[in-house]
């Protein structure tokens, strides 16, 4: 469903980007080392992850800073039960990992192995939650994709800059080893704050652990008007109905190539049943604040 408002996770769901799709997944299957995706707000660049990693059922463990983006700071226990919780999401999906991960991970001390309904969760003890240890599960996660499934392991950051704001520690050093010896882990880092996301990896940064080493960079991007226009009415005909050209033709303006607020003008519209100049201006009414709250918090 187009006008779905969640990120898209499958390959029917996403409209168009088949380029950037296919580019992405290449990079993820020989093992690029560091990946960045960039690009304004509402451009895809969620959806384009995690369809990508989807569609080849790639493992991987997803944090998301978007959560502390009104926050000062992350504490490390935070960021544990954070890695905490997606890795167990991961698990949980992973039948294939169940009778290895306890082999595994049976030398590292802070984690604990907790089984659910057969399925071994993994435990901090918050006194050990450390990026560290953090940083050997991740080494021991890639070390289970390419024994188990000959696939890769992807740890993705999206708003990554968040992450700038981890109490006490910076992540740039963990990194730094998990590309240098960890082949078989990808490090994927999404950011709509290009100028903060770069400062937080050091990627323009001599004296960074990460500056010399190479990385690739997807940047998503507005869509034309005639693919605007096309999405719309791909998005209407899955909902049975068709709003008039011309009031098609306005939110393709309105909207600018920005595939979330076209998104948002779908699945509101669905909402209130049709979409004529009425409605529209409600719609736009909404998206303003929506907007503006977003930016405040930015
Ligand atoms: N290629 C696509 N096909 C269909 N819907 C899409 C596509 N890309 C994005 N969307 C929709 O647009 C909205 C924004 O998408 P997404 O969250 O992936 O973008 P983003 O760039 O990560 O946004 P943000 O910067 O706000 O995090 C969502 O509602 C999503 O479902
Ligand atoms: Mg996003």
């Amino acid at each position: 469903m187009l006008f779905d408002l969640n990120p898209k996770r499958r390959r029917e769901d996403l409209f168009d980007f088949d380029e950037e799709l296919a580019k992405l997944l290449r990079l993820i299957q020989e093992r690029e080392r560091l990946i960045v995706i960039s690009g304004f707000k509402r451009t895809g660049k969620t959806s384009l992850v995690l369809t990508s990693l989807h569609s080849a059922d790639i493992p991987y463990v997803y944090m998301n800073g978007e959560i502390f983006a009104t926050k000062k700071s992350i504490s490390k226990r935070e960021f544990a039960k954070m890695f905490e919780d997606s890795a167990n999401d991961l698990i949980l999906n992973r039948g294939k990992w169940h009778d290895k991960l306890e082999e595994f991970l049976s030398g590292l001390s802070g984690i604990s192995i907790e089984k659910r309904n057969g399925v071994p969760f993994i435990k901090f003890d918050p006194k050990w939650s450390t990026p560290i240890l953090i940083c050997c599960i991740v080494e021991k996660f890639g070390e289970l994709a390419e024994e188990v499934e000959g696939k890769p392991f992807v740890w993705v950051f999206d708003e990554a800059q968040e992450f700038r704001k981890l109490r006490g520690y910076s992540l740039k050093g963990i990194f730094a080893h998990l590309y240098d010896h960890d082949r078989n882990v990808v490090l994927i880092f999404i950011g709509s704050q290009k100028g903060f996301l770069y400062r937080f990896l050091g990627l323009n940064n001599p004296s960074s652990p990460l500056f010399p080493r190479p990385r690739v960079e997807i940047e998503t991007r507005k869509l034309t008007p005639k693919e605007s226009l096309e999405f719309l009415r791909k998005g209407f005909d899955q909902l049975g109905w068709m709003p008039d050209e011309e009031i098609l033709k306005e939110v393709v303006e309105k909207t600018g190539g920005f595939i979330g607020w076209l998104t948002y003008v779908g699945c509101k519209a669905k909402q209130y049943g049709r979409l004529d100049k009425e409605v529209f201006k409600k719609i736009l009414d909404e998206a303003v604040k929506q907007a503006s709250r977003e930016l405040e918090i930015i």
